[in-house]
C-alpha cells in the first residue's frame, strides 16, 4: 500500500515546503506533488507542519537494573516518547553484574528490550565494570551495530567511574575501529571533595548539588578528556555540556583542528539551578541530575553554542527515576539518584523555548533534534531527516494548538514531569513510524514491541563532520 501525508508544511534539516510525502514499504520514495491512486492511504496534513521524527541520542531506559535498587522507568514507557514525536532513541547499555560490553547488549536487545519498545532504538555501551575483556570488545562494537561508548569521569568510588587510564586505553581502541567514545566530562576528584566539605558543613540539601559541582569542575573534565582525546588521536563527543567553561575547551580544541563535539540537553536551555532551591525537599531532589542544573546567563552560552555549531544536539538525557527513590536521598543530596525524566517532552519544550522564541530556526531545529543525531550515532540517512530513501518516521505537528505540559498526557514511565505547566506551543498530533500511524490525536496507537533495532555504523559525524 502507499500512503501520501498531503499539503503539509514541510520543514527538513535544510528547507522549508508545502508538499506531499510518498510512503511505500515504510520508506520515503518521493517529496512533491502526487495524486493519490485508488487503494492510497490519505493523511491529510494542511495547515500543519511535517518534520522528521525525533532522534533521542541520550536515554537511559531501565539503567538501574544492576544496582540491586529499584530500575529507572522500562522500555515499555516508551509510548510517552513517540507521542512527544521522538521515534527513534539512541539508549544506553550498562554493562550486566559479571558480564562484558557484548553479553550486556545483547541482553538488553533480547530480554530487557524485546517486546516493549515503542520507537526504534540503537545503544552505546556504557563502561559500569573496568573488567580486562571490555577493552578487546570495544573493538568488536562495530560488528554487533554499536558505534558509540560512554565513559564517566564524574563518579569517584562508584562503578560508573571511569579513571583516566582506562579512558585512555579506551580512546585508543575505539580509534582502529571508527567508535565514538562520548564523555561524562566532570573531574570526580573534586566533586568528592566538595561534596564532602558541604555534608561536614551540614549542607545537604538539594541546592547543594550544584555548590559541590561548579562549571570549572566540568571545564576541566571536559578540558582533561580532550587532551587525553588528543594524545589518542580519536575523536571525542562531550555529553551533556552545560556550560562555558565546557564550551570553551570545546572550541579551544576546534581550533587547533582537532575533532570534539558536544550535545546538550532540554533541561539546561530551559531550567536554571533555582530549582534545586525549593524549600520542599522532594520538590527540589526532581531536578537533581549531573552534571547540575546552572544559572541563567549559562542557558544563552549554551543556546549560543548551538547556533554557531559548536554543540550540535539536543537530548534529553531521560532517567525514568521515581520520587519514591529519589527520598533515598532525604539524608543527604549525595544520596539522590541522579537524573530527570524528559524524552517524552523534548521536541515540545525545544519547539515553544527555541523555536517560538526565535532563539533557532525551524531548519536548526530539526538539525538538533533530529538530522545531526542520526548523523552522530551511524542512522543517518535511515533515520534523521525527510530525504527518498529514509524509513517515513515522520511528525504531523500542529502550531496552533495551545494547552501545557502535563503529567497525565505524558508519564514518561515515572510519577512527576520535570515540566509541568510549561506552555505547549504547537503539539505532536500524528506519528509514523516506518510509514505506519502510532500516534494519532496525541495518543499512542501503536503497539508494543513495534521499535526495531537499529545497527548503527562506525566512523560516525565525529569521525567525518556532520
Ligand atoms: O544525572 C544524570 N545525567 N544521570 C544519568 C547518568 C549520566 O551521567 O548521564
Ligand atoms: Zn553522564
Ligand atoms: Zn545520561
Amino acid at each position: 500500500m502507499r500512503t501520501i501525508v498531503k499539503n503539509g508544511n514541510v520543514i527538513t534539516s535544510n528547507d522549508e515546503f508545502r508538499g506531499d510525502i510518498l510512503i511505500e514499504n515504510g520508506k520515503i520514495t518521493g517529496i512533491g506533488s502526487f495524486v493519490p491512486g485508488e487503494g492510497d492511504q490519505v493523511i491529510d496534513a494542511a495547515g500543519r507542519y511535517v518534520f522528521p521524527g525525533g532522534v533521542d541520542q541520550h536515554t537511559h531506559f531501565s539503567a538501574l537494573c544492576n544496582s540491586g535498587d529499584k530500575d529507572t522507568a522500562g522500555y515499555e514507557s516508551t509510548d510517552a516518547v513517540i507521542v512527544g514525536g521522538t521515534t527513534t532513541i539512541v539508549d544506553y547499555a550498562p554493562q550486566d553484574p559479571g558480564k562484558g560490553l557484548l553479553d550486556s547488549i545483547d541482553y538488553r536487545i533480547n530480554v530487557r528490550a524485546k517486546g516493549k519498545t515503542c520507537v526504534d532504538y540503537t545503544l552505546h555501551a556504557m563502561i559500569t565494570d573496568i573488567m580486562d575483556c571490555i577493552f578487546e570488545e570495544v573493538k568488536d562494537l562495530p560488528k554487533n551495530g554499536i558505534s558509540s561508548i560512554k565513559c564517566f569521569m564524574a563518579y569517584k568510588d562508584s562503578p560508573l567511574h571511569v579513571d583516566d587510564g582506562t579512558l585512555y586505553k579506551i580512546l585508543r581502541n575505539s580509534r582502529d575501529v571508527g567508535v565514538t567514545v562520548f564523555v561524562h566530562g566532570e573531574n570526580g576528584e573534586l566533586i568528592d571533595r566538595f561534596q564532602r566539605d558541604c555534608v561536614k558543613a551540614g549542607h545537604i540539601e538539594p541546592k547543594y548539588h550544584a555548590v559541590s559541582r561548579p562549571p570549572f569542575v566540568e571545564g576541566e573534565g571536559t578540558a582533561r578528556a580532550i587532551y587525553l582525546a588528543n594524545k589518542a588521536g580519536t575523536p571525542l563527543y562531550v555529553a551533556h555540556v552545560t556550560c562555558q567553561d565546557a564550551i570553551d575547551e570545546i572550541v579551544k580544541a576546534r581550533g587547533r583542528n582537532q575533532r570534539v563535539m558536544g550535545e546538550t540537553c532540554t533541561h539546561y536551555l530551559t531550567v536554571t539551578k533555582k530549582a534545586l532551591e525549593n524549600e520542599d525537599f522532594l520538590e527540589a531532589s526532581k531536578y537533581v541530575c549531573s552534571p547540575a542544573l546552572r544559572d541563567e546567563a549559562e542557558l544563552e552560552n549554551l543556546w549560543n553554542a548551538l547556533n554557531d555549531g559548536t554543540l550540535n544536539a539536543i537530548v534529553s538525557d531521560h532517567c525514568g527515576i521515581d520520587l519514591e527513590m529519589k527520598k533515598q536521598g532525604l539524608e543527604s543530596f549525595t544520596l539522590i539518584p541522579n537524573g530527570s525524566p524528559g524524552a517524552g517532552d523534548r521536541i515540545h519544550v525545544i519547539w515553544a523555548k527555541g523555536v517560538m522564541t526565535g532563539k533557532i530556526t525551524k531548519q536548526k531545529f530539526v538539525q538538533l533534534i533530529a538530522t545531526n543525531p542520526a548523523k552522530i550515532n551511524g542512522i543517518y540517512p535511515q533515520k534523521g531527516d525527510i530525504v527518498i530513501g529514509a524509513d517515513a518516521d515522520l511528525v504531523i505537528f500542529d502550531p496552533d494548538y495551545r494547552g501545557e505540559i502535563r503529567w497525565a498526557d505524558c508519564p514518561n514511565g515515572v510519577d512527576y514531569n520535570v515540566y509541568e505547566g510549561e506552555p505547549l506551543l504547537g503539539r505532536v498530533d500524528t506519528v509514523l513510524l516506518r510509514g505506519e500511524v502510532v500516534v494519532e490525536n496525541a495518543k499512542f496507537v501503536g503497539q508494543y514491541g513495534q521499535g526495531r533495532f537499529i545497527p548503527a555504523k562506525p566512523y560516525a559525524a565525529a569521525y567525518v563532520g556532520l
